[in-house]
């Protein structure tokens, strides 16, 4: 018998203060057709003052386990992907805990920026084949609208806040197949030589401040192409599966120009991607959660179906997960 970890229930959280590019043009010098044309985003939510990162990972998590019907009580691990905790320490996941009225197993945050939900979900699948933990929840949630820098228009215009979360239940087979659902293989990656690309000019060691988030867009859009490209090609090659065999790409949603090069070199028509893109803008670590969640519950993204989830971010990070939902 083998322990495997299924994805049993989604759900996801927008902020309400919807912020249109014509709203950021009254105060940054940019334009809806310079962010559309080189981004594909229209609109972000931003988080409201008083609403934090763990207060939108609550509303995701308290979703996705409704729609998994499963009650918060039995998780006993949590692990939230974030760049920006309500606090230093202790982590967002112990945050969350409480909230849930979980008490037992173990709760931490995995830094992985955009790449978050991808290293994530690959943390929890080990725990959960190892036999470390039975019922999960991996969380992507941010308020990445707290480390834009309003005088950096290459750089601020590109962001939202949001939080997506999943349940993932351990699950005994005789062995595991491709079709059966569940977490067929998760592949992370980093090359701290890159960080210089992608950061944030702050930190409690450094400087005792946030900071603000600084990118080389050209750069990192490069990196982006070349590296997620590779990953999805290890992701397929070690399944023995072609690209054909993926109903749906649910990418890292950081610009359409980056998802639509991906889908180009995996022969994937648009239509097998969730684009959300356009209306969240790149929520990093939520935005896969997020994609996934709106997937679902627009009726795209159908039992047995093989998901293929991909994210690169600051460090520089990236990864892939072959999933059947
Ligand atoms: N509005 C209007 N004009 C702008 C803006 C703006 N918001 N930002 C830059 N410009 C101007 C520049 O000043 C420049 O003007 P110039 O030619 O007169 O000097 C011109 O637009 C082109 O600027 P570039 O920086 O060369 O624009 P580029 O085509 O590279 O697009 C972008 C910038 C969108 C950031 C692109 O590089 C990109 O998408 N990079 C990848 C970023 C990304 O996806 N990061 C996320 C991955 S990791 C993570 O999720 C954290």
């Amino acid at each position: 018998m083998k322990t495997i970890s299924q994805l049993i229930g989604c759900g996801s959280y927008l902020p309400q203060n919807v912020v249109t590019n014509d709203d950021l043009a009254k105060k940054v010098d940019t334009s809806d057709e310079w962010i559309i044309a080189r981004t594909g985003i229209k609109q972000r939510h931003f988080a409201s003052d008083d609403e934090y990162t763990s207060d939108l990972a609550l509303k995701a998590a308290q979703r996705a386990l409704e729609h998994a019907g499963v009650d918060g009580t039995e998780i006993d691990l949590i692990v939230v992907g974030t760049t920006t905790p309500d606090r230093t320490f202790p982590a967002t996941a112990v945050r969350l805990q409480k909230h849930l009225g979980c008490r037992t197993g173990a709760a931490f945050d995995v830094q992985a920026v955009c790449s978050g939900f991808v290293y994530a979900l690959a943390v929890v699948d080990s725990m959960i084949q190892s036999g470390q933990a039975k019922t999960a929840l991996v969380v992507g949630a941010e308020t990445i609208s707290r480390l834009l820098n309003w005088k950096d228009r290459t750089t601020c215009v590109l962001f939202g806040d949001g939080a997506g979360a999943v349940v993932v239940k351990a699950v005994e087979v005789e062995e595991q197949t491709n079709g059966q659902a569940g977490i067929i293989s998760t592949h992370i990656h980093s090359d701290g030589n890159l960080e210089e690309l992608l950061y944030c000019d702050g930190g409690p060691s450094t400087t005792q401040t946030a900071g603000y988030l600084t990118m080389a867009g050209k750069e990192v859009f490069r990196h982006a192409v070349t590296n997620l490209a590779a990953v999805v090609n290890e992701a397929l090659e070690a399944n023995n599966l072609q690209d054909s065999d993926i109903d749906w790409l649910v990418p890292h949603q950081a610009n359409k120009r980056i998802i639509d090069s991906t889908a180009k070199k995996l022969k994937m028509p648009m239509d097998k991607v969730i684009l959300t893109v356009e209306d969240h803008a790149n929520t990093s670590a939520a935005s896969i959660p997020l994609a996934l969640d709106h997937g679902v519950r627009e009726g795209l993204i159908k039992r047995g179906d093989l998901l293929l989830m991909e994210a690169m971010g600051g460090g520089l990070t990236w990864g892939a997960a072959l999933v059947r939902w």
